[in-house]
């Protein structure tokens, strides 16, 4: 007699998104700094990104996001025992984004902290929650990733100030039981890496324990985008593996959306079609750790992704920090 092995998955229930109301084109940043809209598109893609007016901050943006998933996901807030918010841009040094989004949705009980991996936030997020998921320790988990870079940024410096903006996305996790093999939905796999040593390629300026301030986003961008392609497939190779699973298998692919020449590169290294990559970098700019809930919720919206297809998520952000998860959807 075969011995049945089940074991718990981390399955998306529902995804949401939430953008500023003030859509920012190119052409307007002309105006502002010494740039075209033929440059940026050309070395970007990007045509036009949110900027948060008054009133809207990060927590703002998570709160409206993680409203939409539960309303997808058909949950309330008494079902929800696990918030993890990945942001870089809080709105305040402390508390936590995600005990304010709490306190804001109104869920009383379980958990909720931030963790800060840059634009690789989300998917060490969703790993994290992936972990108590699966321990049992959790049923049901929203998971946000939502940013204002826009105040971060050095409006004077047209080398970073055209590539950001800000909005937020999050999904609905539930623990569910699974056959223990890689046709189950949920998280099938992930991998996360860091690596310390290149803190002055991408990183910003201040901080409480230096000085004092929020401080300015700096970037060297040609290593940046040299270390994106060349390391960045490393993690979704591992990912694949563990699973049992190949790049054949991909029905789409879901990357940080920080620029659609390293999208382009890392889709072409690792062999995926392009007709399976789901851009949205042309709309959003670079929204950081909200990059792929915002596409993930684009391509849920519009019919692409449909339960039971396998999304590969991945980023690379400051740290460096990158990593890769593989969700049956
Ligand atoms: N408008 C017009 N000209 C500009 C602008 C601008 N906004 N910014 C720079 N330039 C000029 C430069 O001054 C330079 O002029 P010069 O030749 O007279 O000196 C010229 O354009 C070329 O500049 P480069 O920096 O060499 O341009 P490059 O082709 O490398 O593109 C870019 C710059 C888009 C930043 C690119 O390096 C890149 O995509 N890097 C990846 C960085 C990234 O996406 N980071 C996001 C954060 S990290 C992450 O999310 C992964």
């Amino acid at each position: 007699m075969t011995q049945e092995v089940k074991r718990l998955r981390s399955v998306v229930t529902g995804v949401g998104s939430a953008l500023p109301r003030r859509c920012v084109t190119n052409r307007e940043l002309e105006g502002q700094v010494d740039t075209s809209d033929e440059w940026i598109v050309q070395r970007t893609g990007i045509t036009q990104r949110y900027i948060a007016g008054e009133g809207e901050t990060t927590s703002s943006l998570g709160a409206a996001a993680a409203r939409a998933a539960m309303a997808k996901a058909g949950c309330a807030p008494e079902d929800i025992d696990l918030i993890i918010c990945a942001t870089s841009t809080p709105d305040l040094t402390f508390p936590s984004v995600a005990t304010m989004i709490q306190a804001e949705l109104g869920v009383l009980g379980g958990v909720a902290f931030d963790v800060q991996a840059v634009c690789a936030g989300f998917v060490f997020a969703v790993a994290t929650a992936d972990k108590f998921l699966t321990s049992g320790s959790h049923k049901r988990a929203l998971i946000i990733g939502a940013e204002t870079f826009s105040r971060i940024m050095d409006w004077q410096d047209r080398t970073t100030c055209v590539l950001f903006g800000d909005g937020a996305g999050a999904l609905v996790l539930e623990a569910r039981e699974g056959e223990g093999t890689n046709a189950d939905r949920g998280v099938l796999s992930s991998k996360l890496r860091s690596d310390g040593r290149y803190k002055s390629k991408l990183y910003v300026d201040g901080g409480p324990s230096t000085t004092q301030t929020a401080g300015h986003l700096r970037m060297e961008g040609k290593e940046v985008f040299r270390f994106a392609v060349g390391h960045v497939t490393d993690v979704m190779t591992d990912a694949f593996s563990e699973a049992g699973l190949t790049v054949e298998d991909l029905d789409w692919f879901v990357p940080h959306q920080a620029n659609q020449r390293i999208i382009d590169a890392s889709a072409q290294k690792l062999g995926i079609a392009p007709a399976k990559v789901v851009k949205t970098v042309q709309w959003h700019g670079n929204t950081s750790a909200a990059s792929i809930p915002l596409a993930l919720s684009v391509a849920c919206e519009d019919g692409r992704i449909k339960p039971g297809d396998l999304v590969m998520i991945e980023a690379i952000g400051g740290g460096f920090a990158w990593g890769a998860a593989l969700i049956r959807w």
